[in-house]
Parts: C-alpha cells; sequence; structure tokens
C-alpha cells in the first residue's frame, strides 16, 4: 500500500503537488468515492483510481518504442545535444526513464526506453544474446567472401573477436545489407564493415529481439510498447 498522490505522480502526467489541487478540486475518485486526503493508502495494483473522469492505470514500469533521428544523442541529458529523453512525450514521459542500449549519434531507428532497470539489464546482457537487427547503407555490395566471414565471427582491426552474425543483401543500388548481431560492442556494425574494408554510409535498428520498429512512427515519434510486443524483445 502507498500513498494515493505518490502513486498518481509516479504515473508521469501530475505532480504530487497538482494531484492535491485536484484533490481540493474533487477532481479524484477511489473506488468510485471522492478523495479527500492525499496520504490516504492505496493498492495500486487493484484500486481504481480517477482524475477527472479519467482512470489512471497504473503501471510499475513504462516500455517505449523511438525511432531516434539522426543528430540525438542515446543519453538521458548532454549538455549539447537532445537526447533520447527529450523525445518522450509528456503523457509518457515519467522519472527515472533511461534508453536500453545505445545508437550512434547518426544511427536511426529504434531505441527502447524504460524505467525498468531489471528489464533493461536483461536485454542488454550478452549472456541472453538478444539479436539486433540493422539496415545499413555500405559503400559497396558484399561478396561471398565477405558473408562468410559474418557467419564465421569477424575479427575486427583491434583484433577484438565478435560472435557470429547473419548479414545478407537487401539492396544494390544503393548497397544496403541486413545484420543481424547477438551483442553490443561500441560502433560494433561499423566496425565490423570496417574490417572488411567496407564502409557504413547509413545505418538504421529495425528490430530488437522478435520486435520491429513499428514503421508508421514517424524520426523523432515515440509509442508506448505493449505487454506482448514487450514479450518478442527477449523471444
Ligand atoms: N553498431 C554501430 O556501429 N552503431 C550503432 O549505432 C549501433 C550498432
Amino acid at each position: 500500500m502507498e500513498r494515493l498522490d505518490k502513486i498518481i505522480a509516479s504515473q508521469g502526467r501530475y505532480s504530487r503537488s497538482e494531484v492535491k489541487k485536484l484533490i481540493k478540486a474533487g477532481l479524484i475518485t477511489l473506488n468510485g468515492e471522492k478523495v479527500k486526503s492525499a496520504d490516504i493508502k492505496v493498492d495500486a495494483e487493484k484500486d481504481l483510481i480517477t482524475v477527472d473522469g479519467e482512470d489512471i492505470s497504473y503501471k510499475k514500469h513504462i516500455y517505449i518504442m523511438l525511432n531516434k533521428p539522426q543528430g540525438v544523442v542515446s543519453a538521458t541529458d548532454d549538455p549539447i545535444h537532445k537526447t533520447v529523453i527529450d523525445l518522450v512525450p509528456s503523457k509518457l514521459f515519467r522519472q527515472g526513464l533511461f534508453p536500453a542500449g545505445r545508437l550512434d549519434g547518426d544511427t536511426t531507428g529504434f531505441v527502447l526506453i524504460t524505467d525498468d532497470g531489471d528489464f533493461a539489464h536483461r536485454i542488454l546482457s550478452p549472456k541472453n544474446h538478444i539479436m539486433k537487427t540493422y539496415h545499413a547503407t555500405l559503400d559497396r555490395t558484399l561478396t561471398q567472401e565477405d558473408i562468410k566471414s559474418f557467419t564465421e565471427g569477424i575479427e575486427l582491426r583491434d583484433g577484438t573477436l565478435c560472435l557470429e552474425a547473419q548479414v545478407k543483401m537487401l539492396s544494390e543500388t544503393p548497397p544496403v545489407a541486413e545484420v543481424k548481431i547477438h551483442e553490443g560492442k561500441y560502433h560494433q556494425v561499423k566496425r565490423m564493415f570496417a574490417a572488411l574494408g567496407n564502409k557504413v554510409v547509413a545505418l538504421r535498428r529495425v528490430k530488437m529481439g522478435g520486435l520491429e520498429l513499428d514503421e508508421s512512427l514517424e524520426e523523432g515519434e515515440c509509442r508506448e510498447i505493449t505487454a506482448e510486443e514487450l514479450r518478442l524483445i527477449s523471444e
């Protein structure tokens, strides 16, 4: 059981002082009864709370899919650049949000933003091998030899060995390859192609585990991930 004002504020839409004002205005109900005090204890999972006629469907954590544009950094704050957190609209915003994994500033596509540290740890742990799928626009098309190197595990220029990865060409003009990797080393995709004497001209993450980026999201747009979709990530 937690204080009502704390529960409502944890959902991000109203601050605790706003909740107090809403109570004074008679706009908050608990199981159908008007609430008179902010410190009343509630069971967030069971009690029905409404604010100004709208249900507060309590969620312990939130999971957001962002279609990241170029030039935005995968960080919670940055003195110069816009961050992925700056792109979260107020209706989805809450304290403690962070990107679960990073994309380079010039990489676009799927970034998962959450306030669930355990979940992020699980999907990012190299032990769990969550597959990430990228579309890489290249300098030149891949040879059979290049494809074989990916499937055997590429050695980066600094000697780091990568796990085996899958790659296939999606188009020839311009040369675009689909790459699936199970790990997340620094600049990994770019460095894998660099090790083969190729260059990534543009990079986009299109899938995390079994969950595809919703292509109806414009760059810079976010939406909440459903519970069913969330399961696809770790499948
Ligand atoms: N690999 C890269 O090189 N950059 C990214 O942003 C993601 C994977």
